[in-house]
């Protein structure tokens, strides 16, 4: 399979991309990206010929109203979905045209996510939840746990590391989901939203927490109204209506 995938990347390579990626160190390069909801009669263009760049160790911020589309970019740039039209290098690699297995081994050496709705695994305690994405990483059972219950001490979950989620309140599910999206320690975390349940003293926390993972050179993708995050950003991006509009 890894060769297939391989194959995969050089076959769809494009000289000037790979200059401008190589020249400006850029983990996404994204090129007139589309990407259409058709509900009935409807079409939502949730994202509409957007292009950006985003370079290595950059904060990113996505800022915009409620329905604007960043939830759907961050999933086109994270390689969680595909788009309709318009390529996307990651890492130097053409995830645009990558089949669903090689995207899903590529995220998982590649990306954190912090999903806006969690969605953590329902049936998995919370240190199952942050235990799962090292395990399919093939990391010992034992490290698994010694870094999960590190993860949930640091988020202040220490004795809610056996509930499911049910059990668990919106802040307590998004923190459980910060601890899973650093499990593997990516070098680029993506997160919708990842403070919006959370009340002060803890987003507080998170900022702090994104800080150093800034200091760090992690690149970080964030959509987000949080105007702590927004604070720490090298580059925002005003989404409107699926487009950039940053004036
Ligand atoms: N799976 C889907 N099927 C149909 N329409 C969708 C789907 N996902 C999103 N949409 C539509 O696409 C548009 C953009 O949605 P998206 O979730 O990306 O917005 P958003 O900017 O993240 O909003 P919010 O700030 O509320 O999270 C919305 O109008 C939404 O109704
Ligand atoms: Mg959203």
């Amino acid at each position: 399979m890894e060769r297939e995938f391989f194959e995969e990347i050089h076959s769809s390579d494009s000289a000037d991309h790979r200059k401008l990626i190589k020249d400006n160190d850029l983990v996404i390069l994204a090129r007139d990206l589309v990407k259409n909801y058709e509900i009935g009669d409807f079409i939502v263009k949730a994202v509409d010929h957007v292009s950006l760049e985003i370079k290595r160790g950059d904060f990113f911020v996505i800022i915009g109203p409620s329905g604007a589309g960043k939830t759907t970019l961050l999933n086109l740039i994270g390689g969680l979905d595909l788009p309709d039209q318009g390529i996307i290098y990651y890492n130097g690699v053409l995830i645009s045209s990558m089949n669903e297995e090689s995207l899903a081994i590529f995220r998982l050496m590649n990306s954190g996510f912090i999903f806006q709705n969690y969605n953590l695994i329902s049936t998995l305690t919370a240190e199952e939840n942050v235990m799962f994405p090292m395990s399919l990483a093939g990391i010992s059972l034992k490290d698994q746990r010694e870094q999960a219950v590190s993860l949930l001490l640091k988020m202040g979950l220490e004795n809610r590391r056996e509930h499911l989620p049910f059990q668990l309140s919106a802040g307590e599910q998004q923190r459980v989901a910060i601890a899973r999206a650093l499990a593997n320690k990516p070098p680029n975390i993506l997160a919708d939203e990842p403070t919006a349940n959370l009340d002060k003293k803890t987003s507080i926390f998170i900022q702090k927490l994104f800080k150093e993972l800034k200091e760090e050179g992690i690149t970080m993708v964030i959509a987000t109204h949080d105007d702590g995050l927004i604070e720490l950003a090298d580059r925002i991006i005003v989404f409107e209506d699926g487009m950039i509009n940053n004036t």
